[in-house]
This record gives structure tokens, C-alpha cells and sequence, in this order.
């Protein structure tokens, strides 16, 4: 399967994606994720992205494009993948439209998740996030076993230094004037499966699973 999810920051994207992928055992790609390992990890490119996500804005899609280039080379992509994030341009949008093409490859869905922005600024609020493998937790709609510790991993439990107020507030106004335009760009292709990310992790991911099969 080959799988892109869009939506809104704080959506769900993370979440809906980390069960998606054992469904179908496919890596997860989230271009988000990959910035903030290179951050981590002190690599220039990493420091280049920070700047930009610490802003609210989008990293440039020269930059992101590459990144996703490389990575559609590791032998784990061959047979499918899920995007989590990525495009959010329509440059973004193009290029893998290139990317595929060259690999003869096409996507299965694209999946879009939306939510109104309220509900979205909730979430992002009480989001916590594993600093050591990455994965998705809510203070309230999904905490882990033990407070403030990955179930997964045992590592820390932290909060994403662009979840704050103003950034949030500027990652939605970028949203909706450079990402949302990707939705009528796939749509013209008759490709969208809408989901309705305001309900529950599980009932979205049931909508999707049945939306998938009927695509099929
Ligand atoms: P990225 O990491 O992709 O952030 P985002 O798009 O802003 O989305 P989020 O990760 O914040 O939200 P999500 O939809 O994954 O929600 P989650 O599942 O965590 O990108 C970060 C930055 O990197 C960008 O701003 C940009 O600068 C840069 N970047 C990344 N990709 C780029 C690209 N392609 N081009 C250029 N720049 C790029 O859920 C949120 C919270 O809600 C969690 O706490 C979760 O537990 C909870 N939750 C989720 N679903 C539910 C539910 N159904 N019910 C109750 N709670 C829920
Ligand atoms: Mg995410």
C-alpha cells in the first residue's frame, strides 16, 4: 500500500498513522518526525529545519523534498509506505508526483483528515510525544501506563517545542493557505478519502479502514 495522509497540525495524522502502518506493514514517514531526529542528532539540515519549525512556517520544499528522496530509496519503501505530513505544497505535491513516476509506482489513497481548528488547538495542548522513539501521547485522550514514560521504550515523555500558542496559531494559518490546496490537487484525480478525525483514535481509524476497502 501507498498511503499519504493530510490534514491540519494536531489532527491526528500521528496517531491514525502509527496504526495504519502495523495494519498493513508499511513504514511510516513522517517528514516532521525526520526533521526533528536530524535536530536531534545535530546535523546541519537539522539545525536549517528547527529554524524554520520553530516559526510555525514550512521547511523549504528543496529541503524536504531531498530529505523524502532519500528516503524512498531505503530498501524498507520499496513496497509501500505511508506519508504522514507530507506534501503540504503543491511544489511538494509535484515532485512526488516525479518520484513516482520515475519508480513507476502509484499511491493506493490519499486519506484526508480534518477537524476544526478548535478541537485541534485542544489536542496539540495536552499532546505529549516519546523523546527517544517518537510516539504519540495525550495527557488526557490517551496517556500512557506510567505518567510522564513511553510505553513502548521506557523513554521520557516531553512536550514539542513548536506547541505553543503562537505557533500553533501560525502552523493553522499556514496550513490553510499553503497545505490545504494539496487536498483539490489530489482531489482533481478523484483520489480523497475524508475522514472525520473529531471522533475517536479507533472510530477514525475504522471510517479509514472501511473507506479503504470500498477503494479497493
Ligand atoms: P509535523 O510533525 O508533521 O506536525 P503537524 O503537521 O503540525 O502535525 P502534528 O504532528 O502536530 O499533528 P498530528 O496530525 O500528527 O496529530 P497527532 O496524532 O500528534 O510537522 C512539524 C513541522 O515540521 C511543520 O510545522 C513544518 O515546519 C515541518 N514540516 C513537516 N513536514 C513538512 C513538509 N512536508 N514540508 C515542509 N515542512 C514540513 O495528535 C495530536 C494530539 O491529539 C496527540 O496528543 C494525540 O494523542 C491526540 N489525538 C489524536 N487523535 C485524537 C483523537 N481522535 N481523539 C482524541 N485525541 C486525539
Ligand atoms: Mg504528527
Amino acid at each position: 500500500m501507498r498511503i499519504i495522509i493530510l490534514g491540519p497540525p494536531g489532527v491526528g495524522k500521528g496517531s491514525e498513522a502509527e496504526i495504519l502502518v502495523e495494519q498493513f506493514n508499511i513504514p511510516h514517514i513522517s517528514t516532521g518526525h525526520i526533521f526533528r531526529e536530524l535536530f536531534q542528532q545535530d546535523s546541519p539540515l537539522g539545525k536549517i529545519a528547527h529554524e524554520y519549525i520553530d516559526r510555525g512556517e514550512l521547511v523549504p520544499d528543496d529541503i524536504t523534498n531531498q530529505i523524502v528522496r532519500h528516503r524512498l530509496s531505503q530498501p524498507d519503501a520499496q513496497n509501500g509506505f505511508l506519508f504522514d505530513g507530507y506534501p503540504r505544497s503543491i511544489p511538494q505535491a509535484i515532485a512526488l508526483d516525479q518520484f513516482l513516476e520515475e519508480k513507476g509506482w502509484q499511491l493506493d489513497a490519499v486519506i484526508n483528515i480534518h477537524a476544526d481548528d478548535e478541537l485541534i488547538v485542544k489536542r496539540i495542548g495536552g499532546r505529549r510525544i516519546c523523546e527517544n522513539c517518537g510516539r504519540i501521547y495525550h495527557i488526557v485522550n490517551n496517556p500512557p501506563k506510567v505518567e510522564n514514560i513511553c510505553d513502548t521504550c521506557g523513554g521520557r515523555l516531553i512536550q514539542r517545542d513548536d506547541d505553543n500558542e503562537e505557533t500553533v496559531s501560525k502552523r493553522l494559518e499556514i496550513y490553510h493557505r499553503q497545505t490545504e490546496p494539496v487536498i483539490d490537487y489530489y482531489e482533481q484525480s478523484g483520489r480523497v478519502i475524508h475522514a472525520d478525525g473529531s471522533q475517536t483514535i479507533e472510530k477514525t481509524n475504522q471510517d479509514i479502514m472501511k473507506a479503504l476497502g470500498e477503494h479497493h
